[in-house]
C-alpha cells in the first residue's frame, strides 16, 4: 500500500511524455505547434485534419454508433434560454457553446472552424482523442452531466466533458448568460462584462465576506478538452468547481479582488499551456496589464516541485502572480539542487488532495482516529515510518556504513534532501522506534505512534498531511520547506519540525518532550486536520462539519490577502481576530467583543514557538510585539477602512438537509446518539466539530453520503460533495454568511 502508486504515476506520465515527445506528430508537437490564440475567436485543433466530413443536420434522430456520435446529434432543448440572437457566426449553438460575451465559438473536441461545423474524421478523432486521453468509449461521446465541469448546471449536454450549453448559456459549466438588457443590445467585447449574470434565475448570491473571484472562461482547448475523469490530481478543477457553489464567483471583473486562471499545470510541460492561457487573457481582457502584469491572478500547479516545474520563461511570465502549489520550499536547498519555489504572501502551499483510494487505505473513511467514536490506541510507539528510503528504492543498508544507499541512479543521496537515508542511518535500529521501508501494518502503526516522520520525497510528500488526519504528530525534515497553509497555519502548534543538521539527534528532541506537551500537539491536530482535509470537496471523514476546511482556509487566507494587500502572513492572527479564531477553528467573535478578542488574539498568537522567538529577537514580551504589530498606522487604516464584514457562519439549514455528508460509518452512529440525546456523545462531538475552545455548538450537522454520487471519476460531485444534495449550486448549503 502506500504511496508507491502516485510516484509510479508520475514516473508513467514521465516515461509517456518523454515518449511523446520524442514521436513526431505527438501530442506536445500537436501543442506546440498550434497557433497562440490571439485574436482568434476559434482554435484549429489539429493541422493535421485534412479531408472535411459532411454531415446532414439530422437532429437529434442522428445517432451513430461509435466515436463522434454524439458530435452529430446535436440537437438542444433550449427551453428556458435566454433569448436573443447569438453572437457568434454560423451555427455556432448548433455543435457548440457561444460565449455571447466574447462572441467567441467553444467546440467540443473534434470539431473545429468559427462555427464548429467541421468535423475531423473518425480516424483523426480517435487518434485525436487519444492524445487527449479519451478512449473510443468517451471519444465525442454524450456523457453522464457529471463527467463535465459542475454538471454543466443542467443547462446544456455533457460531450466528452465539453458543456454543449443551451443556446443563451455559456462559459465552461454554462454558469453565465448576458442579462436581459444587454442580450439584445450592441455590446462589444468586455465593455459588455457588467451584464453578465451568473446562474440567472437562481439566486446566487456573492458571500458577503468576500473574497471575490474572478473566473477567466478561456478557450475549451486549454482546460476542457482533456479527459477530465481521468486527469490525476485534479485540484484546479475541483477548487474551480467550488468558486461558484462557494458564492466566490463574481460575473463583474471589476469588482474581484482576484482573478482565477483555470488552466491545468501538473508536470513540467503545462508551462506550454500557462503561457497560451497568460498570452490568451492578456490579449482579450485588459485586466492582466491593469494589474501590473498579473498581480492577484492565481494559478494552481500540482506537481511535486510546484512552481518550480514552470520553464523559465513561463516562471517569470507569471511571476506577480499567485501560484497555489503543494511545494512550499522557500528557500533554495543547495544539497538537493531544488531552487526556491514558493514566495510566502504572494503564493500559497495547499494542503495534497487525498484521493478516495488514499482515503480508503488508510481506513478513513471507516475509522479515523480523530472521530470521537474514532479507534483509539495507546500510542506507545515513539516514531513511525515506513516508505521508500534509496531513491532508486533498493532497500537500504544496515552494516553501519553511510551513504546506506547504492550509487545506483548517482542521484539516490539528494532523493527527499537525504533526510529519509540520514533518518534511516540513525533511528532504523532505534528502541521503540520504527523505520522501515514496507510495512503490512501502516494504518495500526500510525494509530500506535506518538509521531510519524513526514519527510519529503522526490518532491512534496503526503505524510504531512496524512499523519496529521491519523492523529499522529507529524516530523517534518526539509529545511526551508514550508507544509501546506504555512505560514498563515500555525504548525508550531501541532507539528515538529527538526532541522537536518539535527536529524541525528531528533530522538533526544522528542524524547525531551513532556508528556503534556505531546498532549497539548495531539489535541491541537484536531482543528489542524480540519485545515488540511478538502472536506467540502470530499464529503467528511472524522465528524468534522467542514466550515475549516482546506477550501474554506484558502479561502480565509485570500480575504486577508485582499483586505491587508501589504500585511505580512504570519502576521494574520495579530490584526485580524475573525482569521485568528478561524485558524483556531472557532466561531469569530462577536462585533461587540472584537477589541478584546483582537488583544486576545495577538496573545495568542503570540505565545510561543516562532512568534514567541521573533518577539523575544526584537526584545519584547510577546504581547508588547503584539500591541506594536496592532498599532502599526497602515494596519490601523486598513482596520479602519475595511468594510468587508468578518465571516459569521450561516445558520445551518433547519430542513433537514444537510450541510456536509459524511463518509464516516462513526458519522452516522454518532447522529443517531446525539438524536436519541445522549449527552457526552454530543458535547463531544460539538467539541470536535466546533474546535475545544468553541462555545458554539452545532446540531445535526451529519448526513450519508449515500445519495452523492459515487463517482469512478476524479471530479467528484459537482460544486464539491457539499453540494451533493443539490442539483442548484446557487443553493449549495452555504457554511459561511
Ligand atoms: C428567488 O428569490 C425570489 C424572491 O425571494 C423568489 O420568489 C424565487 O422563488 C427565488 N427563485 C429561486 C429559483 O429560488
Ligand atoms: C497588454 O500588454 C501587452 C504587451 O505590452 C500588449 O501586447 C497587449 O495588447 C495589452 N493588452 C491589452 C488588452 O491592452
Ligand atoms: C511584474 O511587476 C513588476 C513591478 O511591478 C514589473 O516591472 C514587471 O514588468 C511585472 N512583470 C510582468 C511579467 O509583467
Ligand atoms: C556495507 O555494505 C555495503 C554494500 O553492501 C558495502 O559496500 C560496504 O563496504 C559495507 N560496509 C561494511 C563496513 O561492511
Ligand atoms: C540493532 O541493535 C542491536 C543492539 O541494540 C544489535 O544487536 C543489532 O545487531 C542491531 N541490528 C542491526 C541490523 O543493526
Amino acid at each position: 500500500m502506500d504511496f508507491a502508486t502516485p510516484q509510479l504515476f508520475h514516473v508513467t506520465l514521465v516515461i509517456l511524455t518523454s515518449l511523446l515527445l520524442a514521436a513526431p506528430g505527438g501530442a506536445d508537437k500537436a501543442w506546440a505547434s498550434r497557433p497562440l490564440l490571439t485574436g482568434q475567436r476559434s482554435l484549429v485543433v489539429s493541422k493535421a485534419v485534412g479531408t472535411l466530413k459532411s454531415i446532414s443536420p439530422g437532429g437529434a434522430g442522428a445517432q451513430l454508433d461509435g466515436p463522434g456520435s454524439a458530435l452529430q446529434a446535436t440537437s438542444t432543448s433550449s427551453g428556458d434560454s435566454p433569448r436573443g440572437p447569438s453572437k457568434c457566426p454560423g451555427e455556432c449553438t448548433k455543435y457548440g457553446t457561444c460565449n455571447e460575451e466574447l462572441g467567441r465559438c467553444d467546440c467540443p473536441l473534434g470539431r473545429t472552424g468559427t462555427d464548429c461545423s467541421q468535423l475531423a474524421p473518425e480516424a483523426e478523432l480517435l487518434s485525436l482523442c487519444a492524445r487527449h486521453g479519451h478512449t473510443a468509449s468517451t471519444c465525442g461521446i454524450e456523457l453522464d452531466l457529471t463527467s463535465c465541469l459542475n454538471a454543466c448546471n443542467y443547462r446544456g449536454r455533457c460531450i466528452a466533458g465539453f458543456c454543449h450549453c443551451s443556446p443563451g448559456f455559456f462559459g465552461a459549466d454554462c454558469a453565465l448568460s448576458l442579462a436581459p438588457e444587454a442580450a439584445g443590445g450592441s455590446g462589444s467585447g468586455f465593455t459588455a462584462a457588467a451584464a453578465v449574470e451568473i446562474l440567472a434565475g437562481q439566486n446566487y448570491t456573492l458571500r458577503a465576506s468576500g473574497p471575490r473571484i474572478y473566473v477567466y472562461e478561456l478557450p475549451p482547448e486549454i482546460n476542457i478538452h482533456s479527459n477530465l475523469d481521468r486527469l490525476d490530481r485534479p485540484l484546479m478543477y475541483m477548487i474551480w468547481q467550488r468558486l461558484l457553489s462557494g458564492g466566490l464567483r463574481v460575473a463583474d471583473p471589476a469588482q474581484a479582488d482576484f482573478f482565477f486562471v483555470p488552466v491545468r499545470a501538473r508536470l513540467s510541460y503545462d508551462s506550454t499551456r500557462v503561457a497560451q492561457a497568460v498570452s490568451y487573457i492578456q490579449s482579450t481582457w485588459p485586466y492582466w496589464n491593469a494589474t501590473g502584469g498579473g498581480e492577484r491572478h492565481l494559478f494552481i500547479h500540482t506537481g511535486d516541485w510546484g512552481r518550480d516545474e514552470l520553464s523559465e520563461d513561463v516562471q517569470l511570465l507569471t511571476r506577480n502572480a499567485s501560484w497555489l502549489t503543494h511545494w512550499g520550499l522557500a528557500r533554495n536547498h543547495d544539497f538537493a539542487g531544488w531552487l526556491q519555489s514558493h514566495r510566502p504572501g504572494r503564493d500559497i502551499v495547499l494542503p495534497m488532495m487525498l484521493q478516495a483510494s488514499l482515503l480508503a487505505s488508510y481506513r478513513l473513511t471507516k475509522s479515523s482516529p480523530l472521530h470521537p467514536r474514532g479507534p483509539r490506541r495507546t500510542r506507545s510507539r515513539t516514531l513511525f515510518f515506513a516508505g521508500r528510503v534509496c531513491g532508486s528504492r533498493v532497500p537500504p543498508t544496515t552494516n553501519g556504513t553511510f551513504p546506506n544507499c547504492p550509487d545506483v541512479l548517482a542521484k539516490e543521496d539528494s532523493y527527499s534532501a537525504a533526510t529519509r537515508q540520514r533518518a534511516f542511518f540513525h533511528h532504523h535500529n532505534r528502541t521503540n522506534w520504527k523505520v522501515v521501508t514496507s510495512t503490512r501494518t501502516q494504518v495500526i502503526d500510525m494509530l500506535s505512534s506518538k509521531f510519524c516522520l513526514a519527510p519529503s520525497g522526490s518532491g512534496m510528500g503526503k505524510r504531512s498531511v496524512v499523519s496529521v488526519l491519523m492523529g499522529c504528530v507529524p516530523v517534518t525534515l526539509t529545511d526551508g520547506l514550508m507544509q501546506p497553509f504555512e505560514p498563515e497555519l500555525r504548525w508550531d502548534r501541532f507539528a515538529i519540525d527538526v532541522r537536518e543538521r539535527d536529524i541525528p539527534i531528533m530522538h533526544q528532541i522528542l524524547e525531551a518532550l513532556r508528556a503534556d506537551q505531546v498532549a497539548e500537539f495531539q489535541s491541537n491536530l484536531r482543528c489542524a486536520a480540519q485545515h488540511l482535509f478538502w472536506s467540502s470537496l470530499y464529503g467528511s471523514v472524522f465528524g468534522e462539519d467542514g466550515r475549516y476546511d482546506a477550501f474554506e482556509t484558502l479561502v480565509q487566507v485570500l480575504r486577508m490577502r485582499a483586505v491587508y494587500p501589504s500585511l505580512a502572513p504570519e502576521e494574520y492572527g495579530y490584526v485580524d481576530p475573525a482569521f485568528a479564531a478561524f485558524m483556531n477553528c472557532q466561531e469569530p467573535p462577536l462585533p461587540g467583543d472584537v477589541a478584546s478578542a483582537r488583544a486576545g488574539a495577538a496573545a495568542a498568537a503570540g505565545a510561543s514557538g516562532r512568534a514567541n522567538a521573533r518577539a523575544e529577537a526584537s526584545g519584547a514580551s510577546a504581547a508588547a510585539a503584539a500591541a506594536l504589530d496592532v498599532g502599526k498606522p497602515a494596519l490601523q487604516q486598513v482596520l479602519a477602512g475595511s468594510d468587508r464584514p468578518a465571516p459569521r457562519p450561516r445558520g445551518l439549514p433547519q430542513d433537514g438537509r444537510q450541510p456536509l455528508c459524511s463518509h464516516s460509518e462513526l458519522s452516522l452512529l454518532a447522529g443517531e446518539s446525539v438524536s436519541s440525546s445522549s449527552g457526552a456523545d454530543a458535547s463531544d462531538r460539538r467539541s470536535l466539530v466546533a474546535g475545544d475552545a468553541s462555545g458554539g455548538g452545532v446540531e445535526g450537522v451529519f448526513s450519508s453520503c449515500g445519495r452523492c454520487m459515487k463517482r469512478r471519476g476524479r471530479l467528484l460531485n459537482p460544486g464539491g460533495t457539499i453540494c451533493c444534495n443539490t442539483r442548484d449550486l446557487a443553493s449549495c448549503p452555504r457554511l459561511w454568511d
